[in-house]
């Protein structure tokens, strides 16, 4: 495949590589703030580059029913009197070419005069499997994905963007959201905290966790940790998306979870379902749009998620030894693939 770099069409329009590379990664910085306010759609990021790589514009998929990601960013062109200018499109996910809530993306790309068009991830939607990818290929544009780009950032760039897509890809895919477990271990691998206390691992890595909690739809736990901790499982230390309203998953077979612990969640802006087992769980979350849900749950739910296999990737929290230094943060895939750990760029600027 022909690298941007060197393309002599690309050269015409005198667009750099890092000038490429460089929306790719705002595109993915957009879009991935969106992670959490956009259910049942999935995050998009996209930026517009003029013939000499300006940025005309940029935009992110706000939340379900709002302009796509490419849809607000050509509005915000036309409204700007530059739409004549734009001649690339940079967009972290394959543009839709069906007509859903909104009209198809790739038609109105067509209807400008970008020539280029450079993607972040294939659509996982079975429903038309690389049609916004042809269709706008047929019409004489060229379409790249991010991996192509003759840049070092590359395979950093398509793996944040193969990774923003997986809660969606699991939600249209599998039926059910992607699952994240958040656990904190003390410096002797506990997850009971010391008598008294609630948390123990350091400021740091509490922010973190709620950056999880931030990007999650639903959050799931169990008795256990209701009675044992009487949790707010609000998003406090990072500001959260306005209006989201979480789905609390509470698996409580006994219905030992009170029913004040129910309109107390309510008030705090959860909407908490009581839940016999963890496949019904996930079935309903699915249901419900969830994208991605966020395990917080004691040792015994802990392992009987580990258990089913119905779990994605683990970020644990490890209380260091000494004390002021910092906690170790490890993340681990189900699957084995070695996890997309540049979290910490979108989690620390929300801290
Ligand atoms: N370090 C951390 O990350 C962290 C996080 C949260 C809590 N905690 C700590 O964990 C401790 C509580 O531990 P825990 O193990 O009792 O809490 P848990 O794992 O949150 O809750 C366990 C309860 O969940 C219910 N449950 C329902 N369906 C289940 C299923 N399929 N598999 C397993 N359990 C299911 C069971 O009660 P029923 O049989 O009645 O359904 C079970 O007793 C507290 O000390 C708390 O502070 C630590």
């Amino acid at each position: 495949m022909a690298r941007p770099g060197r393309d002599p069409y690309l050269a015409g329009v005198s667009l750099s590589v890092d000038r490429l590379a460089a929306a790719a990664q705002r595109a993915l910085d957009l879009a991935w703030a969106k992670a959490g306010a956009t259910a049942p759609n999935p995050p998009v990021g996209c930026v517009l580059l003029g013939g000499d790589g300006q940025v005309l514009a940029e935009a992110a998929h706000e939340r379900a029913g709002s302009a796509h990601a490419e849809a607000a960013a050509i509005a915000m062109c036309r409204a700007a009197g530059s739409l004549d200018l734009a001649r690339a499109a940079v967009v972290t996910l394959e543009p839709c070419s069906h007509v859903g809530r909104t009209p198809p993306c790739a038609d109105a790309l067509l209807a400008t005069g970008i020539k280029l068009i450079l993607i972040g991830a294939p659509d996982p939607h079975p429903r038309a499997p690389g049609q916004g990818f042809e269709m706008l290929q047929d019409a004489g544009l060229r379409v790249l994905p991010f991996s192509a780009l003759d840049h070092p950032a590359a395979g950093r760039l398509a793996r944040s963007a193969a990774r923003l897509i997986e809660p969606f890809a699991s939600a249209v895919i599998r039926g059910r959201p992607f699952v994240t477990l958040k656990t904190a271990l003390t410096s002797k691998g506990s997850m009971v905290p010391p008598s008294g206390q609630k948390t123990f691992t350091s400021e740091m890595s509490l922010a973190h966790a709620h950056t999880l909690r931030r990007r999650a739809d639903a959050i799931l736990t169990g008795s256990g940790c209701i009675l044992a901790d009487d949790p707010a499982f609000t998003v406090r230390r990072v500001p959260d998306h306005p209006a989201k309203r979480r789905i609390l998953a509470i698996l409580d077979r006994r219905r030992r979870v009170p029913d004040a612990y129910f309109a107390d969640a309510r008030a705090r802006g959860l909407e908490p379902r009581r839940y016999a087992g963890l496949e019904a769980a996930l079935k309903d979350l699915g249901a419900a749009g969830a994208l991605e849900v966020l395990v917080e749950a004691g040792p015994t739910l802990r392992r009987a998620v580990l258990k089913s296999g119905v779990w994605d990737e683990e970020v644990i929290f490890q209380q260091a030894i000494s004390p002021g230094a910092a906690d170790e943060t490890r993340m681990v895939r189900r699957d084995g693939a070695a996890p997309f750990d540049d979290f910490a760029h979108y989690n620390l600027e929300l801290a």
